[in-house]
């Protein structure tokens, strides 16, 4: 129930206003968003790196409605590119396709990207389209196979467990030596395109995550479940599969324990580190999943208030 209020709160735009305007909002947000410019996303790219971790940077944005916009964040991810190339970081990035004009018209859509993935193909670099609601899923692998075919090879996409759907996409991408990333699915959907229940949702993870590891092209595996975690372990030492075969992916701010035992075990470990003005849906999505999170903002935003600080030590 309150997952579903949180999912409903990241789409209410007077909501967001109320947040984003509340005192300690900035604060609250850093946890899990590395700050609002591209440099802010470069330096937590390096920081990550230099303890041994991949990263995958993203621009935040997503339902954009002006091509302005849409053209804007194209930019942010040219100019992000090109400085990870500067720096030479292990990093790739991540993009939502709503925040690139799907929802304008597909040739103003393809333009935006493909200038993107054009220039990370120069850069030997890699671009992940994040998966965003179920409304999108059809479209946006419609898209990504388009590119595909003509003969894209540094992009990829993400594929949700909860999605009734993902066993069959998965096949295909499979067949297509696609590289996938695996997460559980982030958006409120309805019980007839969407296992309902954590415990099919987990189920799933682990079938889709078993198909990509023995069939799939260098796949994401993305969680911070310790128990979906294992049963990839499991998985990949029953086969004899290699670590490099695969990576474990994480967000920023989330399970940073996790990540840093996964490093010292020689597993691959991917970041993905978020970036940009545009944290409340991202923020929210975060809170949903863990509403204990709700006590971290609420302190954080009580600690910045006037309130607060009558109680603050000098
Ligand atoms: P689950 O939600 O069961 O959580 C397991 C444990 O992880 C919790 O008990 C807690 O310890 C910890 N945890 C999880 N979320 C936390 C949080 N927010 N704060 C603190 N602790 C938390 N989704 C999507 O729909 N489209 C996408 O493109 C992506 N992309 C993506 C990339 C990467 C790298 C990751 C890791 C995740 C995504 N997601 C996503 C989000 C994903 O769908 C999912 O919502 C979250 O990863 C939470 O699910 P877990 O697998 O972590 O398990």
């Amino acid at each position: 129930m309150l997952r579903e209020s949180l999912i409903y709160l990241s789409e209410s735009p007077l909501a967001r206003r109320f947040v984003k305007s509340a005192p300690g909002a900035r604060t609250m947000a850093s946890r899990f968003v590395a700050g609002e410019t591209v440099e802010d996303g470069i330096r937590a790219a390096r920081i990550l790196n230099q303890a041994g971790m991949s990263v995958s940077l993203d621009y935040l944005g997503e339902s954009v409605s002006s091509r302005e916009e849409a053209r804007a964040a194209a930019d942010t991810y040219i100019r992000l590119l090109n400085r990870i190339a500067e720096e030479k970081l292990k990093a790739n990035v991540s993009l939502k396709l709503t925040q690139m004009g799907q929802d304008i018209d597909q040739a103003f859509l393809r333009e935006n990207v493909t200038r993107v993935i054009d220039l990370a193909r120069q850069h030997d670099s890699f671009v992940r389209f994040d998966m965003e609601s179920s409304a999108y899923t059809q479209r946006t692998l419609d898209f990504f196979r388009k590119l595909w075919a003509d003969g894209y090879r540094n992009i990829g996409v993400v594929i949700q467990s909860y999605l009734r759907r993902s066993a069959g996409d998965i096949e295909q991408l499979n067949r297509d030596a696609v590289r996938v990333r695996l997460c559980k699915g982030a958006y409120k959907e309805l019980a007839t395109v969407a296992f309902e229940a954590k415990t099919d949702v987990d189920r799933s993870y682990v079938e889709l995550m078993k198909r990509l590891i023995e069939y799939g092209n260098y796949p994401g595996i993305a969680t911070h479940d310790e128990r979906m975690i294992r049963a990839t372990q499991e998985f990949v030492t029953g086969l004899q599969k290699p670590l490099s075969d695969f990576e474990f992916q994480m967000l920023y701010g989330i399970r940073r324990d996790l990540q840093k035992q996964l490093v010292s075990q020689g597993y691959n470990l991917r970041v993905y580190v978020p970036f940009g003005g545009a944290w409340y849906p991202y923020l929210m999505r975060r809170m949903a999943e863990r509403p204990a999170n709700l006590f971290f903002i609420v302190n954080a935003v009580l600690k910045e208030s006037p309130f607060g600080r009558l109680f603050r030590r000098k």
